[in-house]
């Protein structure tokens, strides 16, 4: 009986060294020592046994259960060690990996030249004045001194809504009335940035939306002279002090006189190219002397103020500035055009 015992601890502890997973532990330890284990069927031979034979295998079945389980706890341990090591090498992360970079969003780059130009006019005493992209017929040409069916409308191709009179902004110049407006009776200095739209045919020289930014200087003593001061002086710290510029008669309904300003052409540097039409000057805005009828509009008496006002175009700015030949790209929203700046 004695060996029967030596012999099921031998064999016990075999199987425990080949037990490699803790669920084969598990099962083991049911088979072994649990409830109905192999240890417990021989303890229910005891009866078969001499009294004198009985404590001494009492002892002994003792002593073997509790070598079994000792062993079996340490067997435990080193296999859910293994396992433990085999779970991370398996899910192993290479932290030397680059990590993988979130996407950086950046400003628009006609939203750069704006912020350029607001900082250049800011220097100069404007402040920013926001006036609506929706407009009337009212704000964006008739106080403007553009008369009904007068043919400067044809200028300015217009979006319109199903509302009569209300319309997209042509010109930031519908914003010249509110300003003034807003001002009255004080002196105006301000300039109003935005977007602005016409129904134009496209092509690379046009497109149906597009940015200005308006200028508007009201007060007493205003001449053509500060206009032209302020617009060389602007094109000076804009485009650096080698460009040259200069300033063409023109004709708008809402200034009098009227003057369209040239910067060398950036292509051909003044010699004639296809960008410049052969001429070597680039048109960037229009400007001119408030026309009476607009101050009067704005609630400035003609007798005792007068200004100047000008709009130029931020997206031929930017092409100036980087050599780009077509004004669409800026609103296609092409991010592989809009990431190089
Ligand atoms: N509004 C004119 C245009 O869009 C530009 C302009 C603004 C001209 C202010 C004179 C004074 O063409």
């Amino acid at each position: 009986m004695l060996a029967q015992l030596d012999e099921l601890y031998a064999e016990s502890l075999e199987k425990l060294k080949t037990a490699a997973s803790t669920a084969t532990l598990e099962t083991w330890y049911k088979e072994t020592l649990g409830r109905k284990g192999a240890v417990y069927l021989m303890t229910r031979q005891v009866g078969q046994l001499t009294p004198t034979e009985r404590p001494i295998f009492g002892q002994q079945i003792n002593k073997i259960k509790d070598e079994l389980e000792t062993a079996y706890q340490a067997r435990l341990t080193a296999v859910k060690t293994t396992e433990l090591d085999a779970q991370i090498a398996a899910s192993a992360v290479d932290v030397t990996l680059p990590g993988r970079r979130p996407v950086r969003g950046g400003l628009h780059v006609i939203t750069q030249t704006m912020r350029e130009i607001y900082r250049i006019f800011g220097d100069m005493g404007f402040q920013v004045y926001r006036s609506p992209d929706v407009e009337t017929d009212a704000y964006n040409f008739e106080m403007l001194n553009f008369p009904p069916h007068h043919p400067a409308r044809d200028m300015q191709d217009s979006f319109y809504t199903t509302h009569p009179d209300v319309i997209l902004r042509t010109h930031t110049s519908a914003g010249q009335i509110r300003a003034m407006r807003a001002y009255h009776p004080e002196p105006v200095r301000v300039i109003l940035p935005g977007m602005c739209y016409r129904n134009e045919q496209i092509t690379t020289r046009s497109s149906i939306q597009f940015t200005q930014v308006e200028g508007l200087a009201v007060g007493t003593n205003i001449t053509f002279a500060d206009l032209k001061g302020t617009l060389t002086e602007f094109a000076r710290r804009l485009f650096g002090a080698n460009r040259e510029t200069r300033f063409r008669a023109s004709y708008f309904p809402f200034t009098e006189p009227s003057a369209e300003m040239d910067v060398t052409c950036f292509l051909c540097e003044g010699e004639g190219c296809q960008v410049c039409k052969y001429t070597g000057w680039l048109e960037i805005l229009g400007s001119g002397m408030v026309h009476p009828v607009v101050l009067r509009n704005g609630g400035y008496d003609p007798e005792q103020y007068t200004g100047f006002a000008f709009g130029l175009g931020p997206e031929r700015i930017t092409m100036l500035k980087y050599g780009i030949n077509d004004i669409r790209l800026f609103w296609d929203n092409d991010l592989r055009f809009l990431q190089q700046f």
